[in-house]
Parts: C-alpha cells; sequence; structure tokens
C-alpha cells in the first residue's frame, strides 16, 4: 500500500490545469450504454474511479477502447441486464448504469448498494422515480430486479430530506430518454455534472428542456445515435488546489476550471479574508501570501448552488488555522467528519455537535500519520499536512487516487516537498497495521 510523506511549511506558488471531473464522467460512461453506436468521451480524468467505471461497461457487454490520453471509445453493441454485487459494492456510483440499463434492456439486475462511510447513502429515490415511470421493482436477497416493459413518461418529485440526489437524478433522466411520453422530474438536482449529462444526451438525441434548473422535462425517444463530449473540469480538484495556495499562504492560480461553478466557494475564502482574483471565466489565482488576517466563517454545505459537501473537508482544514471560532454545518451527509479526528491528531481544536464541527483555530498544526477514511477527507489531511510543521504520513491514500490524478506530482510541481512512498518505507513506530 502508498502512502504519502508531506514535508509541511512550503507555501505552493505556480499553476495547475485543472482534470475532468470524476462526477461528471462517471454517469457520461454510464450514458454510452444508452446506444449501439459508438461514442467518444474526452478529458477522462485518469482515475481510480473512472478506470473501475469502464470495467463496468465491459462487464455490461460494451467495447470500451482507449482513445490516447483521457479518451475512450465505448461501443454498447449487445448487453446484458445483470451489474454483480462485487462490481457496485466496490464503487457505489455504479449505480448510475442502472438508468441506461433500463432505458435501454427495459429491464436491469443490480444490488442495493450499501452504506458508506460517509453516511448511509440509501437510494430511495431512484426507486421512488423508476416507479412513477412505471417500472415493477423487486428486491430479492438484496438485488433488484427492475422491469420496465410498461413504463411510461410521468410526473416525478425528486426530493428528499437532504434535498435534491444527484446520482438519482441521472438515472431517472436516462431512464426517461428511451421511455415513450414526457417525463417531468421536479427538485432535480442542478449540479453542473448533471447539467453536463444533459447536453450529452442531448447530443445522443434525447429531447430534454429545462437543463440546469430543478425542473427537467425529458421527452422519450426511440432511439439514442454515438456522440463525442468533453468532460467538464473538475469543480472539487479545482477548489482543492485553491486552498492548497490558502492554507500555505502561497500564491496559485488554477487554470481550464469553470469558475461559475465555484460561486459558493469562492465566496467562503473571500469571506474568509482570502484574496482571490477572478482572471478569466476559466481562471481563478488565490494570494494566500496576501492574506492579512483570516477570518473565521460559518459554512453550511447545500444542494449546488450551495457550499458543496465535496468541498467541506478540505475548507475544515483551513478554517482549523484560523484564528476565532468557525461553525461548519453538514446538510446533505451529517456524519461526514471522519477527517476530524484525524486533524485532532495534527493540533486541531475541532467539536462536532450532532451536524456541525465547530472549529476553533490553532495557531498551527502539526505533522503526525494519520489515516484517510474516504476521498475527500484524505485531501483535508493532505492540505493540513502541507501547512503543518514537521512530517505528515497520510495513509491509505488509495482513497485520493479515486478522485485525484497524478495529486502528489501537480503538488510537488507548486513546492510541495511530498513523495508517495510505500507503507514498508514509513518508520515503523508510525506505522498503523491495516
Ligand atoms: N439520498 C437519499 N435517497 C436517495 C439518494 C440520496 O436520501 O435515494 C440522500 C443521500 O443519503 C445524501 C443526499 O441525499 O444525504 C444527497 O445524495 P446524492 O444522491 O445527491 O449523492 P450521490 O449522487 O450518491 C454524488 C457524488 C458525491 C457527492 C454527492 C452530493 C457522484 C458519483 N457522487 O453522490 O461525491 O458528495 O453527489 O453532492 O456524483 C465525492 O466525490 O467525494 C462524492 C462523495
Amino acid at each position: 500500500m502508498d502512502v504519502l510523506r508531506i514535508r509541511g511549511g512550503n507555501a505552493l506558488h505556480g499553476e495547475v490545469f485543472v482534470g475532468g471531473a470524476k462526477n461528471a464522467c462517471l454517469p457520461l460512461l454510464a450514458a454510452t450504454l444508452l446506444t449501439d453506436e459508438p461514442c467518444v468521451l474526452r478529458n477522462v480524468p485518469d482515475l481510480s474511479d473512472s478506470r473501475f467505471m469502464l470495467e463496468i461497461l465491459r462487464h455490461q457487454g460494451a467495447l470500451v477502447e482507449p482513445l490516447g490520453a483521457n479518451a475512450w471509445r465505448v461501443t454498447a453493441g449487445t448487453l446484458q441486464p445483470k451489474t454483480p454485487y462485487e462490481l457496485v459494492r466496490k464503487m457505489r456510483a455504479s449505480i448510475c448504469v442502472m438508468g441506461a440499463l433500463v432505458a435501454r434492456l427495459k429491464r436491469a439486475e443490480i444490488p442495493l448498494p450499501g452504506g458508506c462511510v460517509i453516511g448511509q447513502r440509501p437510494i430511495d429515490l431512484h426507486v421512488k422515480g423508476l416507479r412513477k415511470l412505471g417500472c415493477t421493482i423487486e428486491n430479492r436477497a438484496g438485488m433488484m430486479r427492475i422491469d420496465a416493459s410498461r413504463a411510461r413518461g410521468a410526473y416525478v418529485f425528486l426530493g428528499g430530506r437532504y434535498g435534491s440526489t444527484v446520482t438519482g437524478t441521472a438515472n431517472l433522466v436516462m431512464a426517461a430518454t428511451l421511455t415513450p411520453g414526457v417525463t417531468r422530474i421536479d427538485s432535480a438536482a442542478c449540479e453542473p455534472e448533471i447539467g453536463d449529462l444533459c447536453r450529452m444526451l442531448v447530443k445522443m438525441g434525447a429531447k430534454i428542456s429545462g437543463v440546469g434548473s430543478p425542473t427537467l422535462l425529458v421527452e422519450g425517444v426511440e432511439k439514442l445515435s454515438g456522440c463525442e463530449h468533453v468532460v467538464i473540469p473538475d469543480r472539487i480538484e479545482a477548489g482543492t488546489h485553491l486552498l492548497c495556495g490558502a492554507i500555505t499562504r502561497g500564491d496559485v492560480t488554477v487554470r481550464g476550471a469553470v469558475t461559475e461553478h465555484l460561486g459558493a466557494f469562492l465566496d467562503k475564502l473571500d469571506e474568509a479574508g482570502v484574496p482571490i482574483e477572478t482572471l478569466s471565466p476559466t481562471a481563478v489565482r488565490v494570494r494566500g501570501d496576501l492574506v492579512k488576517d483570516f477570518r473565521p466563517i460559518d459554512i453550511v454545505t447545500l444542494p449546488h448552488p450551495g457550499f458543496p459537501t465535496d468541498l467541506q473537508a478540505q475548507f475544515t482544514a483551513l478554517l482549523a488555522l484560523v484564528p476565532g471560532i468557525s461553525i461548519v454545518t453538514e446538510r446533505i451527509y451529517p456524519n461526514r467528519f471522519m477527517h476530524v479526528p484525524e486533524l485532532l491528531r495534527m493540533g486541531a481544536d475541532i467539536a462536532i455537535e450532532g451536524p456541525s464541527a465547530i472549529v476553533k483555530g490553532v495557531p498551527a498544526l502539526s505533522g503526525a500519520p494519520v489515516m484517510a477514511s474516504d476521498l475527500r477527507a484524505s485531501a483535508a489531511l493532505v492540505l493540513a499536512g502541507l501547512a503543518a510543521s514537521g512530517e505528515t504520513w497520510v495513509q491509505r491514500i488509495y482513497h485520493l487516487d479515486r478522485g485525484y490524478e497524478k495529486f502528489e506530482r501537480r503538488l510537488a510541481a507548486l513546492g510541495a516537498d511530498v513523495a508517495r512512498l510505500r507503507q514498508e518505507d514509513m518508520p515503523s513506530e508510525l506505522r498503523s497495521e491495516a
């Protein structure tokens, strides 16, 4: 197993180019199953999650061919309806193939994914949506058997207790594209990744209106065709790199992003006293070196365009060093605070009160061996390590590899002292045996 060794204290300087969005590319890859014609996807990030999704497409029967760096052609000729538990268990987002299989084959057999470390993560809204379309769904031994032979367009309200659902919206839109009649989805997710999916589906011949809004109208068509599509930039990767500039008091410019997708996040950086320059619609610069006084702030995570839960852990790492008391409230995953006990090991002062973290800023963090528990928590620990004195060893970084392409190389290019090593290279007294 690999670990990251970070020797903190270097201010990061320079430019980073953002890659394709993981959370856009997974449903986009699933959408290639909607047609038997070839689809070409470009700007696919080279991440373990994307590779895993390609494996699932192969498993369903698609021909998957690389087209050079970050591009893939998928031709989904004859498909099979069953997705095994082994695959869905390893990556929850594989549930995205459900909508495409239902649309194309009128049936699917897919396991219920179960919970994960960031929360319960039920899929009741996905199921409700498909039932509203007239699908029958039987659950046998954890396996959903879906029959969509009598499905028709319908009205679906897709809001739940935590707001809209991103992959639920993706599944329902995909299912509706080839379902006769008009489907109206209210309380649809407005995340940019859903907009990107709808744009690809429209290129394939789907009839969708209201893209980007909470009301989507999908008129079923008989057939979809192949297309070529470029995955949108990863707003979470962009935000994480900007935080690297802020937390190290450096000067980092992120290019190739869509700054419009970062509204709530940039607003909070500004409120926290971090100077930001929006250089163009695709470039933003953070001047950690010009910070006079950091200010404590309150953050509440919400569905887009609210503050994204996927940047909560990383921002909490910054707030751990902001004098005063900040309050971070999770409205999407009320228990998504696994990074907190690890930050405490580094000297942070944070208390969890229900869905909120009360963060009392400390003057400095100190390096420690820490354990990554999920993707964004891992990124938070890396950020803390960059700002801490001494050495931080981040273990179980396979979580990080799910969502950040060549993270340590990009950080090193900005001046960080970071190395990917084998766990055996860690001083034995620091190692936690997994
Ligand atoms: N929810 C339900 N019922 C459902 C579906 C969701 O109650 O049927 C709840 C969830 O438990 C959660 C909230 O609704 O409390 C939002 O869940 P959502 O369905 O929107 O999440 P998701 O689609 O499973 C995607 C991203 C996550 C990101 C969330 C929220 C992908 C592949 N994953 O998950 O990304 O946190 O939206 O924005 O798009 C990450 O990248 O680290 C990550 C976890």
